[in-house]
């Protein structure tokens, strides 16, 4: 029998250890740069780190002081200046963001607040405090911001400023290619993960037809021999949309590939390197990902068949939390938490495989799937409808699984991630699927 106090008593100790994780991770991308490296604008696409900074201690403030223990607003003033819907990111470093040292103190002073929020507050009651949601909201939060702050430094040009090991070397990956997925119908989505967000619930069944999917995200070596072969040349291989945007936008590889001679380059965090041939690609866009699979004869996954190729568990008939089980992620199961700054080889992770032997469905990349950002039947916005309700529709595309830059918990079966399909500074990547004939 579970004991409900005693649940959340743990939940209350995940979310302390949560939130201190996070912390850790965001004052290491915003100590780890200068002063006018945090002010400054990187790439179009991205906030300047101070923002992002600020913003996380703003949006703490407002859920947890404000929302959850009814605290007045520490600046009021400053809600306007880190609303991501008032003002879009190019135009953040022209606003009058809170210095460095001011929003490092902005953010430790809410977050010595929230903890006290924390201590005090009942696990159960309302909507927000229920299971603790809303302070595994905040960190998932605070560490989707920590992903976003990764993505800015690799965009940054410059010396390198972060480092970590790099992941265990393994044998190249000489197991089956893909993997068959049996048709039926399977549970999509979680009713009951008590910090799952919004578009994630609620739990319902799916009827998915028998496919075979990828055993390992696609490679460089195998993304290589598509661009070899003249791939970025052939309008066939792309979607009409996608060969405009490849045409109008000259691509002929990943982001951040350069061709040197007869090898390939690639940039990573400052430091240029030899694409290594057994990685999962990375830094390729929707259209990219699926004129690969029609050139290779197959196509991408829908959002329903990745998450059945992630949970089901055909011995028990049943949808686990993760492909490895019900068990949270350690390190043997995946690539997460910027343990280190890059995707493991393909094939690596062998205790994290799904019950039908598909390898790094979690950590590593995030991967596109064919699918458009959908709301669930029954789908109720909450807490707020600026979180995924107003992306929902055909222009942006689901990715699944999570990156080697995500951490655990901002990280399941059930997580989804979103762009649109021209995105690739994130760090996205893919696997292929087909129809299983029948
Ligand atoms: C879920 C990654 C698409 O970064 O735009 C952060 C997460 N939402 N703050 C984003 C998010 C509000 C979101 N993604
Ligand atoms: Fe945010």
């Amino acid at each position: 029998m579970t004991d409900p106090a005693l649940d959340a008593e743990a939940l209350r100790e995940r979310a302390v250890a949560s939130l201190i994780t996070a912390r850790d991770r965001t004052t290491l991308l915003t100590s780890c740069v200068d002063g006018p490296d945090l002010t400054a604008q990187h790439s179009p696409l991205m906030s300047p780190l101070v923002w992002d900074l600020a913003h996380i201690g703003n949006q703490e403030e407002q859920w947890l002081l404000r929302a959850v223990a009814g605290q007045e607003a520490i600046r009021p003033e400053i809600d306007t200046l880190y609303d991501a819907f008032e003002h879009p990111r190019a135009e953040r470093p022209k606003l009058p963001l809170l210095p460095p040292e001011e929003a490092r103190r902005y953010a430790a002073d809410v977050r010595g607040r929230a903890l006290d929020v924390l201590e005090t507050t009942a696990f159960h009651g309302t909507r927000l405090t229920e299971a603790g949601f809303a302070f595994g909201m905040i960190a998932q939060h605070e560490q989707q911001h920590d992903e976003t702050m990764l993505i800015t430094h690799q965009l940054r040009r410059g010396p390198q400023a972060l480092t970590a090991p790099d992941p265990e070397p393994v044998p190249l990956f000489t197991g089956p290619a893909e993997v068959l997925v049996p048709g039926g119908p399977f549970t999509m989505g979680t009713s009951d993960e008590p910090w799952a967000l919004d578009n994630e619930r609620p739990a319902h069944r799916r009827e998915v037809a028998p496919f075979r999917i990828d055993t390992t995200p696609v490679t460089n070596a195998a993304y290589r021999a598509f661009i070899e072969d003249g791939g970025y040349d052939e309008p066939r291989w792309w979607t009409a949309e996608g060969w405009a945007h490849v045409r109008r936008n000259s691509l002929t590889a990943p982001l951040f590939w350069r061709r040197d001679g007869r090898q390939w380059l690639r940039r990573r965090f400052g430091v240029t390197e030899v694409v290594p041939p057994d990685e999962p690609v990375l830094h390729v866009c929707w259209y990219e990902a699926d004129a690969y699979a029609r050139w290779a004869g197959r196509r991408l996954p829908t959002e329903a068949e990745w998450e059945k190729a992630a949970r089901y568990d055909p011995a028990g008939d049943r949808s686990m939390r993760y492909p490895w089980g019900d068990a949270d992620p350690g390190p043997g199961h995946a690539n997460l938490g910027q343990r280190h700054l890059r995707p493991a080889p393909a094939g690596s992770y062998p205790a994290g495989e799904s019950p039908l032997g598909v390898r790094q469905l979690i950590g590593d990349v995030w991967e596109w799937t064919a699918s458009d950002f959908l709301p669930y039947p029954g789908f109720r916005a909450f807490p707020y409808k600026e979180y995924s309700e107003v992306f929902f529709g055909p222009e942006h595309k689901v990715l699944r699984g999570g990156s080697f830059a995500v951490d655990p918990v901002a990280c399941r079966g059930t997580f989804r991630n979103w762009d649109l399909p021209v995105r690739r500074q994130i760090f996205s990547g893919f696997r292929t699927a087909r129809s299983e004939e029948v």
